[in-house]
């Protein structure tokens, strides 16, 4: 089913409004609810909330595609960020990409079929000294190469089997 398609559990979204019942200005922190309550912002959550505040649906799609903290895709269980800021550019990330891409088959923004795995490129993890770096969830991993990464992303997948 698409994502347009799909009918989200809108009777939880009450959560995200408790104490903000028309209250236009609580958009953001709306947003930040709702994303905590579904992993993402559906379409048909966006259009609750407009409907909710008393926004426009494009004023509330606006600012949802305005933040990057703000996801319209559902991610995989496991997000990976890439990081290919300068330090890590210089040592290598495009090859850790590569390696990411053949071993999953997805690139930046995108999301195994099996709903797995996630890749986000970022600009810096804050770990520099590490490059290059990437995150899955929590964890980070440095001084990566082409075949570490890969080994840690068959490793993930076989435990989760
Ligand atoms: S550039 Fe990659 S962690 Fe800073």
């Amino acid at each position: 089913m698409c994502d347009n398609c799909a009918k989200s559990d809108l009777t939880k979204l009450a959560a995200a409004f408790e104490g903000r019942e028309g209250d236009r200005h609580a958009l953001i922190d709306i947003l930040q609810k709702a994303q905590e309550i579904y992993g993402y912002l559906p379409t048909d959550v966006l259009y609750a909330i407009a409907e909710k505040t008393g926004l426009s649906p494009a004023k509330v799609m606006g600012v949802a595609t305005f933040y990057t903290q703000f996801r319209l895709k559902p991610v995989g269980r496991n997000l990976i960020l890439l990081c290919k800021g300068t330090a890590c550019h210089v040592n290598g990330a495009d090859s850790i990409e590569k390696a990411l891409a053949e071993e999953l088959g997805i690139g930046d923004g995108e999301t195994t079929a099996d709903g797995l795995f996630s890749i986000k490129v970022v600009a810096c993890l804050g770990c520099c000294s590490l490059s290059p770096v990437m995150m899955v969830n929590e964890e980070t991993f440095g001084s990566l190469t082409p075949e570490k990464a890969k080994d840690i992303v068959r490793k993930i997948r076989e435990a989760s089997k």
